[in-house]
């Protein structure tokens, strides 16, 4: 458990958590009935998700095959890839990407929340291959459903590989303003050897993103480790500074507090917004009877 945590990030965390559990559930095989998830999958993209998109499912899941297949299972590379990902069509949502490292949970209230946002699960292959596993058989020409290497044991991981790639790409996509949740109730907020800062960053491009807008947020009860002016973050932000990135930073988010108080409202500081908002519901009770 080196640089591999988890795989998903679909942005990092997500990266991060998939890793984690992915490296638990390492002695198990490819998921079974892959093939049937990440065409029906597929298909669910095009149909339901986005309907406008022209895309060959098919020759997609054969395009991976042949990523897969054709080489040992730790030796499959980011370039074992490339004719998959060269297939997949790219949209490019400006203004909603949304990146995170070890906030998984709460950026998924976020998305809830704030529909419009866009992270690598998102993303088509996020979409496709999300919280599956899969190596080849080394003497079949097939998947090996009984057991797969630990990420810690290979070098080019299948798996960890495709999500390096889709991270990659998901990053050098990313325009107009960003969102980056951190979490400040840990040391290392901003972790070098996380996807977003081993990999995202670096694929950034200055030239099409118009604001990076750092969010921190720490759990409510604290630890209160870092923030916009503490820690990693300030690293972070050096970073973006010296890459010509404009940026904001916010350690107290409304919308983020209000979303983690709505799952733990007993928390003191949440008393505070219980009281402000049934104060502006008076109000308009007030209006409706006024009316
Ligand atoms: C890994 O793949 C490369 C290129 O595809 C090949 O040259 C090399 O022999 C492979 N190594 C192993 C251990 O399979
Ligand atoms: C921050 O990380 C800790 C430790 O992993 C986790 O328990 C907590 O839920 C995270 N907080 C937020 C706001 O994501
Ligand atoms: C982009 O972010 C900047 C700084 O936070 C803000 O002033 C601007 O309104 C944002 N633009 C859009 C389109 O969200
Ligand atoms: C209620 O009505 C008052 C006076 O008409 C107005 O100032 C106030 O903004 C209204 N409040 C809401 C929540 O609409």
């Amino acid at each position: 458990m080196t640089t591999w945590k988890p795989v998903q990030n679909l942005t990092i965390w997500l990266m991060m958590l998939l890793l984690c559990s992915n490296q638990l559930r390492a002695q198990l095989g490819t998921t079974p009935n892959i093939r049937h998830i990440v065409v029906g999958r597929c298909y669910s993209y095009i149909t339901l998700v986005s309907p406008s998109l022209r895309f060959d499912c098919e020759e997609m899941w054969r395009r991976f095959e042949e990523a897969v297949l054709r080489q040992s299972s730790c030796n499959v590379t980011v370039e074992n890839y490339q004719q998959m990902f060269y297939s997949i069509p790219q949209t490019r949502p400006c203004d909603r990407f949304l990146f995170w490292s070890k906030t998984r949970s709460l950026m998924q209230s976020y998305k809830a929340a704030v529909r419009d946002s866009w992270t690598l699960e998102d993303t088509l292959v996020g979409f496709l291959f999300n919280d599956l596993i899969w190596c080849g058989a080394e003497e079949q020409a097939g998947f090996d459903f009984s057991s797969c290497p630990a990420w810690s044991a290979c070098r080019n991981h299948a798996v960890y590989s495709l999500w390096l790639q889709a991270s990659q790409s998901f990053a050098e996509m990313a325009c107009g303003n960003i969102t980056v949740l951190l979490n400040g109730s840990i040391a290392n907020a901003f972790d070098r050897k996380s996807m977003l800062g081993s990999v995202e960053l670096d694929h950034l491009n200055p030239q099409r993103v118009n604001y990076v807008n750092i969010k921190v947020v720490a759990d409510l009860q604290g630890p209160f480790i870092e923030s916009c002016s503490q820690g990693s973050i300030v690293d972070l932000i050096h970073i973006l500074q010296s890459r010509g990135f404009r940026w904001t930073c916010s350690d107290n988010d409304q919308t983020l507090m209000i979303l983690q108080c709505l799952r733990d409202p007993k928390q003191s500081v949440c008393q505070t917004y219980a009281n402000s908002l049934s104060h502006r519901q008076s109000h308009i009770q007030l209006n409706h009877t006024q009316v």
